[in-house]
């Protein structure tokens, strides 16, 4: 049987995915791996949630996943509060965490708190994730000294793009593996509580993962990290661009909706929908008519 993936009453929280880390075993029957998705909206959180997703992060992905911009920079603050409040109302069991969009914590540390309480109080996040490692020592510090727990994700951070040149594999070279370690390492001294690992080799990822407390999150980092996260529109087949060779794909929602979409388009079109059955009738006194749930627009 493997180990409870909740506590208490089911809902994951911090302590709770810290005390993972430290009580893990090596067997895979022990495996306490974290597991975490994206969402962006209500029914999505719902399924995850209830499917025992153990994270649920509001990514800024969404600018790009859902909203179909080419980077996740023009995604602001007021978007991302309005889609975790969404997802806020379909999350009862998983850590609900925000990222922090861009721009919302690149001037002084006062606002970008005041930024984070607003994920707080107008979605009741229970933490926010922020992009960057040594460089953001000191605004983790802040966030976490007010009750504000923080994962961290460094790496290939995807708010970075235009400064890193594009989407690249990071910790490559010894330089820049040895930047990733005291990336990780000061992301911890910060108090951050967990940390994404985007595209890193696999060697460097597991040797931060035995470093390092708190637990690491992989995305492209191969399998020795505490827990992994992908983008639930790679994994549930409905992107449009070609994928990370790391996103694998578990459904192709694309094509079942494609073949839904046509099935209506042709019945509308001919006439097969909607039958009789699908009507109401004047005058019926059939019990079946009362009941009328649907959804007003
Ligand atoms: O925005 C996002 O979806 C993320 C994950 C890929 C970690 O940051």
């Amino acid at each position: 049987m493997s180990a409870a993936p909740h506590t208490g009453n089911g809902k994951v929280t911090v302590p709770e995915l810290l005390q993972r880390k430290t009580s893990a075993g090596n067997s895979p029957e022990n495996s306490k791996k974290i597991v975490c998705l994206t969402a962006y909206d209500y029914p999505t959180a719902r399924l995850l949630d209830e499917a025992g997703v153990d994270v649920i992060l509001v990514g800024d992905s969404l600018a790009m996943v859902a909203l179909g911009y080419d980077s996740t920079l023009p995604v602001t603050l007021d978007e991302m509060i309005h889609h975790a409040r969404a997802v806020r109302r379909g999350t009862k069991h998983a850590l609900l965490v925000a990222d922090m969009p861009f721009g919302s914590y690149h001037s002084d540390t006062a606002e970008s708190l005041r930024n984070a309480v607003r994920f707080v109080k107008e979605a009741s996040v229970e933490a926010v994730k922020v992009e960057g490692g040594e460089r953001r020592l000191e605004l983790i510090a802040r966030l976490t000294e007010a009750e504000i727990p923080v994962m961290g994700h460094i790496g290939l951070t995807p708010q970075s793009v235009n400064s890193l040149g594009g989407y690249r594999v990071q910790g490559k070279t010894t330089d820049s593996a040895e930047q990733l370690l005291r990336d990780a390492r000061a992301v911890e001294a910060a108090g951050a509580f967990a940390v994404v690992l985007e595209a890193v080799p696999r060697e460097l990822a597991a040797q931060i993962t035995r470093e390092l407390r708190i637990p690491t999150i992989g995305i492209g980092a191969g399998p020795d990290c505490d827990g992994q996260i992908l983008v639930v529109h790679d994994m549930l087949g409905l992107t449009f661009d070609q994928t990370p060779k790391f996103a694998r794909q578990y459904a192709n929602l694309g094509e079942t909706i494609s073949k839904a979409v046509r099935g209506y388009c042709d019945d509308v079109r001919s006439g097969a929908f909607p039958s009789d059955r699908e009507s109401y009738h004047s005058g019926s006194t059939s019990r079946k008519d009362d009941p009328v749930k649907i959804s007003i627009c």
